[in-house]
């Protein structure tokens, strides 16, 4: 990531501070998911979707850890509060709280592709960036990451899709598998 970092680096550390903050956030709502998945009984079907999302987790994991070693490798403070950190954690309040307070899983599930969403378009971004600065090392770890983005964004997409089948149109479909 040199080249960009050489363009604007105090830019780039706000980048990958925001992605920070965005991953941190996935995290605890994913481990919020997978609590309330937890408490279902064992005939909703749903294990082997939270079997799927506890891989996806482990994934926000890596991202974040990889974010915050960038971010020190830069000279930057993975803790530091600047002004997307604040913007990120504002936007995310509201997601995690339909997690943590609505009983409608189909909300919830809802909440999360808000989020995948979100996901998946600050990694394009970082990957557009890394683009336009032609620098194929930093293309190389955010398009790496961009394709884990994609599988969740799909996943959550179908689980969506999956559900609203069942609510407006009564059809029952196997629930998909993450790719
Ligand atoms: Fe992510
Ligand atoms: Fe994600």
């Amino acid at each position: 990531m040199n080249k960009l970092a050489q363009v604007n680096r105090p830019k780039l550390l706000e980048l990958l501070s925001e992605r920070l903050a965005f991953e941190r956030a996935s995290v605890k709502l994913y481990d919020d998911i997978l609590g309330k998945l937890r408490q279902l009984s064992p005939d909703s079907g749903m294990d082997r979707v939270a079997e799927q999302l506890a891989t996806v987790r482990d994934q926000e994991v890596e991202h974040e850890q990889w974010l915050a070693t960038q971010i020190s490798l830069f000279g930057g403070d993975p803790d530091a509060l600047t002004p997307r950190v604040q913007l990120v954690e504002i936007e995310s309040r509201g997601i995690g709280e339909v997690v943590s307070t609505d009983p409608d899983l189909s909300h919830m599930f809802h909440a999360l592709l808000m989020a995948e969403l979100g996901d998946h378009a600050g990694w394009e971004l970082l990957l557009e960036l890394a683009d336009f600065a032609d620098d194929p090392l930093a293309r190389q770890e955010f398009g790496m990451r961009l394709q884990e983005e994609d599988r969740h964004l799909l996943f959550v997409q179908e689980l969506v899709e999956n559900l609203a089948r069942r609510e407006v149109l009564g059809q029952e479909q196997p629930l998909p598998e993450l790719l």
